[in-house]
């Protein structure tokens, strides 16, 4: 079955909503220079929460082909939940997906596996689409466990849904020192854990939803790694963070295939 892959930009704490909108516009004109054609790559920004009403009004009214979202959500639908943002408001607000998980909420906010999944499963629930990260520390791939230890972070966030969500939703597996250190996984290590991730998604539902569902791999991708790591035959996008604030650098990972 063929995946339709999917580059997308954390900007993480970067941008504010004047930014964002200059880099949006931007990187559509880029892409259209470029001649990039949306429906073979996907493209994807995701930018702080206060910048997404900027993105969607640009979006909505040049009638871009960029989809966007969110670096995170709320498991709580409304309520006494300072800080907090719904499901809801995003949808609202136009997003088509919203990362959970990411390395960084797991290191800085205590998120665990089961949290993950509860927070993909409320995406899902919005008709959202979540992309779950996933990625061992430096002293699990040092003690050559990584496998196994991404492995039971799937098990366990993917343990409250069903076969059809699975099949909607994007994996990114993000190894965690490749992460904003210039440090990439090659291709091979890449691939052999996004393989990996296949395999037990087959184990656990079925080989169509194995065959449905997209991986990602993610840390330090540029425009010198993107094309590699692309052809892996289990790699079907990348989440990048540092490189998806320049727009050059960003339009040519999308378009790794004219490489
Ligand atoms: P870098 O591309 O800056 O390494 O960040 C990767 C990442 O964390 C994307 O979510």
């Amino acid at each position: 079955m063929a995946r339709t892959p999917i580059i997308a930009g954390n900007w993480k704490m970067n941008l504010d909503h004047l930014e964002a909108t200059h880099l949006v516009q931007k990187l559509a004109w880029t892409l259209t220079d470029l001649k990039h054609d949306y429906s073979a790559v996907e493209v994807v920004v995701v930018p702080p929460f206060t910048d997404i009403r900027s993105v969607q009004t640009l979006v909505e009214s040049d009638e871009l082909s960029i989809a966007y979202g969110a670096q995170d959500v709320s498991t709580h639908d409304s309520g006494a939940y300072t800080g907090e943002v719904s499901t809801a408001m995003l949808t609202k607000l136009g997003c088509s997906y919203v990362v959970v998980g990411h390395s960084e909420r797991r290191e800085y906010h205590g998120e665990t596996n089961e949290l993950v999944g509860e927070k993909a499963k409320k995406v899902l629930d919005a008709g959202m689409r979540p992309i779950m990260c996933c990625g061992e520390p430096l002293e699990v791939r040092k003690a050559g466990t990584h496998v196994e230890y991404v492995l039971d972070q799937i098990n366990a966030m993917l343990a409250g849904l069903s076969a059809a969500e699975v099949a909607k939703s994007v994996i990114a597996y993000e190894p965690i020192w490749a992460i904003g250190t210039g440090e990439v996984a090659t291709s091979q290590d890449a691939q052999e854990v996004c393989g990996a991730i296949r395999v037990r998604i087959a184990e656990l539902f079925d080989q169509a939803t194995a065959d449905a569902v997209r991986i990602q791999y993610g840390g330090s991708v540029k425009s010198s790694n993107a094309a590699e790591l692309m052809a892996q035959p289990d790699i079907d996008g990348a989440l990048v963070g540092g490189a998806s604030l320049k727009v050059d650098e960003f339009a040519k990972i999308v378009t790794y295939q004219q490489a």
